[in-house]
């Protein structure tokens, strides 16, 4: 029996004769009538044609109208997650944070002043010193934080007139410990002034070969200082997150949509505030299409997200009130139980497609909330039509995350909990209680939580994660073909981009299957 083979040199242009690309455009995989809602996991993109280095692949991204950030990650405001220094070293990486409002509006605001205040290798609060202190006093201290270098101030506080620096050296050999500061402290002192540059304080240390140069304000108030120590250590964040004008970097923080958060709003922007996150488990009431109105009449040049919803009808509504961006996701959180105890919700996949679908026409970013536990989640978010990414239990755990570890079956662990669990919504020291308030649970006698209250293992600090998150995303897109996340979106809405529906054995397939043991290292 003859075959009749066709020429292989042709094989490219063969493919012409196919009616259809192979696999699915991403209409046909979310078409719901036919496959019901789909998650992350139900899915895979196809890959595409590799020629370039995965190196050059961008993922600049908006995350509102106005916002452009160089990363697509965004921390989630939670009171186990996002507070001023994840906040700072989100914004450092190229992401941003969301400063969670579980909290009084005073202390939320500082957290905002304290990463707007941010300079990146300035030591913003240095420990100070009274020059009443004694000799003793600074031993104890030296002993406490492992090293000893502290400004002495008139008052022992911050803000205040620098008079010296007290160093080892000064301490060393003096064996009168009730000697105080001000008879044995350095007085002549080399400082700079606001505004140096960090590379200008660094030449100023090395050319006078001092320990420490204290940086002052105009009334010879202490600012901040630069550590010697720390100046092999200084690392440059090429992606950071900054205002083109003040260069400050960039802060988000969530609000409610009680009469009180108003208020709170008005001290975040006094702090400095970019962008606002108005935090509700179901964006569309009444309570928050006002709260979008009276913001955009108050501070028009204020970001604001609005959120959170999973259809298009709660979209809209968001949008025609002024969003200038929305946060999509209802019971995907890995700490959620909304979807259990509510019957509301959408697997978030298809809730992330439907939304941006109709959101991306008004030019409003979408960024995909919840049920990111991997670089292919997020990858699968933004090809659906997401912007960016927030993250919390990703992000939890890690030496950014609010509160201390603990140790627990031989493992190193920190608190992660939902907003919505009875543990956050119990929180007392707040004067509009932010957690019942994104559930709308102010007036309930019996709080019926949404969330669970948990642990995670130590990630380390996100210094290391993030990049390798930024890493893999770019090797994904490089499998895919596309040079950008523009791109990826472009040939996702060409259906050039090609999807396949997982099995349920499929599933079982891509992941680890018939070891022994093994240990899972995602970085080295
Ligand atoms: P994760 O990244 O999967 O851990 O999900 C984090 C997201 O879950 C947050 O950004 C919130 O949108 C959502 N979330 C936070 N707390 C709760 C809760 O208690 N119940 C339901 N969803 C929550």
């Amino acid at each position: 029996m003859s075959v009749s083979l066709k020429d292989c040199s042709k094989a490219l242009a063969y493919l012409q004769e196919y009616a259809e690309k192979d696999g699915l455009s991403a209409e046909q995989l979310m078409d719901s009538k036919t496959r019901g809602g789909l998650t992350y996991n139900d899915f895979l993109i196809l890959p595409g044609k590799i020629d370039f280095p995965s190196s050059v692949v961008s993922l600049q991204t908006k995350i509102t109208k106005k916002i452009t950030l160089n990363t697509p990650f965004v921390s989630s405001p939670m009171d186990t997650v996002t507070e001023a220094e994840m906040a700072i070293q989100m914004a450092l990486l190229g992401g941003i944070g969301i400063i969670h409002h579980n909290c009084s509006a005073e202390q939320q605001a500082e957290m905002v002043k304290k990463v707007k205040k941010f300079e990146n290798g300035f030591i913003n609060s240095p420990i100070v010193v009274s020059p009443q202190a004694t000799v003793g006093e600074v031993k104890a201290m030296r002993e406490k934080f492992g090293f000893c270098g502290f400004p002495v101030t008139e008052t022992g506080s911050l803000p205040s007139k620098l008079v010296g620096i007290v160093t080892s050296r000064d301490v060393q050999f003096i064996e009168d410990n009730s000697l105080t500061i001000s008879e044995v402290m350095t007085k002549e002192l080399v400082t700079a002034k606001v505004g140096v540059t960090l590379a200008e304080g660094n030449d100023i240390l090395k050319t006078t070969k001092k320990g420490k140069l204290p940086i002052v304000d105009e009334n010879q108030n202490l600012v901040s200082m630069l550590s010697r120590t720390d100046l092999m250590k200084n690392q440059s964040y090429p992606l950071a997150s900054k205002s083109a004008t003040t260069k400050q970097l960039l802060c988000g923080a969530s609000i409610g949509t009680i009469e009180a958060d108003k208020e709170r709003l008005q001290l975040l922007m006094q702090a400095g505030l970019d962008v606002v996150v108005i935090d509700s488990s179901q964006g569309n009431s009444v309570f928050q299409l006002n709260m979008i109105k009276w913001i955009k009449q108050t501070f028009p040049e204020l970001e604001v997200i609005a959120g959170n919803v999973v259809t298009r009808e709660q979209a809209a509504s968001l949008i025609e009130a002024g969003a200038d961006g929305l946060r999509i996701g209802m019971g995907s959180g890995s700490i959620c139980i909304t979807q259990e105890v509510m019957a509301c919700g959408r697997p978030q996949g298809s809730a992330v497609y439907n939304v941006t679908q109709f959101a991306n026409q008004f030019g409003v970013p979408c960024m995909a909330d919840g049920g990111i536990s991997n670089i292919g989640h997020i990858v699968k978010a933004l090809a659906l039509g997401a912007s960016c990414v927030m993250m919390g239990g990703m992000l939890a755990g890690t030496t950014e995350s609010p509160g201390e570890y603990f140790f627990q079956d031989g493992k190193r662990l920190k608190t992660y909990r939902g907003m919505g669990s009875v543990d956050a919504m119990q929180k007392t020291d707040t004067k509009g209680n932010a957690s019942t308030s994104r559930y709308f649970s102010e007036s309930d006698k019996v709080f019926v939580a949404q969330g669970v209250s948990g642990a995670v293992v130590d990630k380390g600090s996100i210094n290391k994660f993030i990049p390798y998150l930024y890493g893999g995303l770019q090797h994904s897109c490089q499998d895919i073909g596309v040079r950008s996340l523009a791109s990826l979106r472009e040939e996702v809405d060409n259906s050039v981009i090609r999807f396949e529906f997982r099995t349920a054995s499929a599933q079982l397939e891509g992941g680890i299957n018939n070891l022994h043991s093994y240990e899972k290292r995602l970085h080295n």
